[in-house]
């Protein structure tokens, strides 16, 4: 049987007669969820949410129930929601659709959460490249408040909650939850340490704060809609409702999908859901939920043991696509970007590419991150003009190993493991490229793109 997407977020998306008026979305149930909400007991919204088993799909895939239960609500202090637009992920390109193309469902996904966390301020925040995301998010906002869906005195339920936009001026580590809400707060997106400054406790303004991406903030919605126990029936244990998949790189079909969690492999994926590699090539890596999740090489084997000891062997194209599987199979579902490569692929330029991402968007408050993202872009882009030394391999490793786990925040492993999985997987390609780069006719241009170390 054909392989068939399930489209919960996305089921209204890309319908012809589908558009981002709220008489549309009313039209097709819109805000009826948040309607049945105010009927209901906040914490009973959270324990629904706790009990889909829901997981955060910006990257790390958290438990959201758990999120909504750390926030300190013994405080005293005002409780926010922020809304994670800031989509700045490469290879990700998701939760920009929902945006552009149904933002009365992000709407209603936020009120939901806002009732059930008690919240009376939400924010979205939006990145600076979106500014057709945020032209279209004022707008759906200004019809919502002129209905009563937002503001004061909600639909006669007593409860009152604002949403602003607010956008972002185009840096990756707005993204990061803690660099985002120092944004927030008008000020240099440095992250915060954790602890102390854990949202949930010490957010915005140092109030209590659940930070959410777009995507998952949408599933709240249709898990309050179909109650937490249904919802926990889509997709598989601990990897539970539809994820919308970003496909991009050397398939025929690139594009957004989505599928219940675990429902197909990636092979699946590739060949049947995106028309197949390109004519006449061969697989050679994926990327798997972002550029900053470890490379997979076609040809590995991932070895694991179900839950009640059998032991199974997945090739590339077996993996399940879910976040426990990803795990298994040594690197992470992250945001759901799944980059291809053929094996047309210079993986010293790919990782060459990625590491002059991250070079740019280190802020640069702590110097394993600052200066190592530095230097691993300096030496891949010198390998990758023609000036690549054998000696490079074990560099870009040292490098790396020296930026991981030793930095404020995350990103410090988002730039460190693509060369460390890189180099790891691929050692050879590296080398050739060194001896490559030593003979008399070597054809690669001598120049740096960055100045020479
Ligand atoms: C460097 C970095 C960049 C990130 N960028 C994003 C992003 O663009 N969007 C997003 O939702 N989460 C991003 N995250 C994850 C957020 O910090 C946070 O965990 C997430 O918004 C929580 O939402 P969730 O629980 O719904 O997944 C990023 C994390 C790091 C370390
Ligand atoms: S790890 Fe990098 S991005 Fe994060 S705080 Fe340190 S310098 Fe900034």
């Amino acid at each position: 049987m054909p392989v068939q997407e399930r489209r919960i977020i996305l089921k209204h998306v890309d319908q012809p007669d589908y558009t981002t008026d709220l008489d549309c979305y009313l039209r097709h149930g819109g805000y009826e969820v948040l309607r049945k909400a105010l009927q209901s007991k906040p914490e009973e919204l959270c324990q629904e949410v706790m009990k889909s088993g829901l997981r955060g799909r910006g990257g790390a895939g958290f438990s959201s129930g758990m999120k909504w239960n750390f926030l300190d609500r013994k405080s005293g202090k005002p409780i926010y929601l922020i809304c994670n637009a800031d989509e700045s992920e490469p290879g990700t390109f998701k939760d920009r659709q929902i945006i552009h193309k149904d933002p009365h469902q992000l709407i209603e996904g936020i009120m939901v959460s806002c009732f059930a966390i008690q919240a009376k301020q939400a924010y979205i925040y939006i990145r600076g490249e979106f500014p057709l995301g945020a032209r279209l998010l004022e707008k759906a906002l200004d019809e919502a408040r002129a209905k009563n869906f937002v503001g004061d005195n909600i639909l006669g339920s007593g409860y009152s909650c604002d949403i602003v936009v607010h956008r972002g001026a185009g840096a990756y580590i707005c993204g990061e939850e803690t660099g985002l809400i120092e944004s927030l707060e008008g000020k240099r997106p440095y992250p915060r340490i954790k602890p102390p400054f854990f949202p949930a406790v010490l957010g915005l303004y140092q109030c209590p704060t659940a930070v959410n991406n777009v995507e998952t903030l949408c599933n709240v919605k249709h898990v309050i809609d179909m109650g937490g126990e249904a919802f926990s029936k889509i997709g598989k244990p601990n990897n539970t409702g539809t994820r919308i998949l970003s496909v991009s790189g050397h398939v025929m079909k690139p594009g957004y999908y989505e599928f219940e969690c675990g429902a197909i492999t990636m092979g699946q994926l590739i060949d049947e859901v995106c028309g197949g590699l390109r004519p006449g090539r061969e697989l050679k890596a994926i990327i798997p939920g972002g550029s900053s999740m470890k490379v997979l090489k076609a040809g590995e084997r991932y070895k694991g043991k179900t839950k009640d000891g059998k032991e199974f062997e997945w090739g590339i194209r077996d993996i399940p696509l879910d976040f426990d599987s990803m795990l298994t199979a040594g690197s992470m579902a992250g945001s759901g970007g799944i980059i291809v490569m053929d094996d047309s692929t210079d993986m010293v330029e790919a990782l060459a590419n990625v590491n002059a991402f991250y070079a740019h968007e280190s802020c640069g408050q702590c110097t394993p991150c600052r200066e190592g993202s530095l230097w691993m872009n300096k030496i891949s882009s010198r390998m990758s003009h023609g000036q690549a030394r054998r000696e490079d391999a074990d560099l870009l490793e040292s490098v790396a190993g020296q930026i991981a786990g030793r930095t404020i925040c995350a990103f410090g492993e988002a730039c460190a493991w693509p060369t460390q999985s890189f180099v790891d997987k691929f050692r050879d390609e590296f080398l050739a490229k060194a001896d490559k780069s030593a003979t008399p006719e070597a054809t690669e241009p001598k120049r740096a793109a960055v100045p020479l170390i």
